[in-house]
């Protein structure tokens, strides 16, 4: 998961050229991982319908960001008609590719994460208000993309935010 949101916030204009192999394998998900994020910004230009599903089998809507004060997603019709398109566009093409739904990002900052995962009450609203969402609008999984945790108190908040979700 690091690699693919490194990755991202690197070349996430070629994000959705590019392949991602996971170097591992093992006993439970023998099959590779190939994943790309696909940028919202891109929705007139690039539609969601325009991605070659068959070369992924997991494909990340970046992003959503909730918001700063109650860590929960504030979805304005807009966006759930594109995330709505999202998810029933790449399903249609190929039901067996997973979407997901990239939290954060580069532009979301740093402090977004490092407040939302300092106590366990604002963690646990972004883990019930992301499961809501990714279930009302039927995606398969969540990415959580803080970019980055700054200190060792922040990647143990993230450990935690991890092993709660
Ligand atoms: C759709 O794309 C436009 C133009 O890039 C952008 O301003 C808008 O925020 C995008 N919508 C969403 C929901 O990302
Ligand atoms: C999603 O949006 C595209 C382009 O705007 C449109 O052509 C397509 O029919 C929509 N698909 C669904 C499933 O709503």
């Amino acid at each position: 998961m690091s690699t693919l949101t490194r990755s991202s916030s690197t070349f996430l204009v070629l994000a959705i050229f590019m392949s991602f192999v996971s170097a591992e394998r093992s006993a439970a998900s023998p099959l590779p991982v190939k994943g790309a994020y696909y940028p919202s910004w891109f929705n007139h230009t690039f539609p969601a319908s325009a991605i070659d599903t068959s070369l992924f089998t997991h494909i990340f809507y970046t992003f959503l960001s909730p918001s700063n004060e109650i860590y929960r997603f504030e979805v304005s019709a807009s966006t759930a008609a594109l995330l709505s398109n999202f998810t029933s566009s790449l399903s249609r093409k190929t039901p067996r590719v997973k979407t997901l739904i990239s939290i954060g990002g580069g532009e979301a900052g740093p402090s977004l994460y490092a407040q939302m995962a300092s106590s366990a009450a604002t963690r646990e609203a972004l883990i019930d208000s992301s499961i809501w969402v990714a279930r009302r609008i039927g995606f398969d999984g969540l990415d959580l993309d803080w970019e980055f945790p700054e200190n060792p108190a922040q990647t143990d908040d993230f450990s935690k935010l991890l092993a709660e979700s």
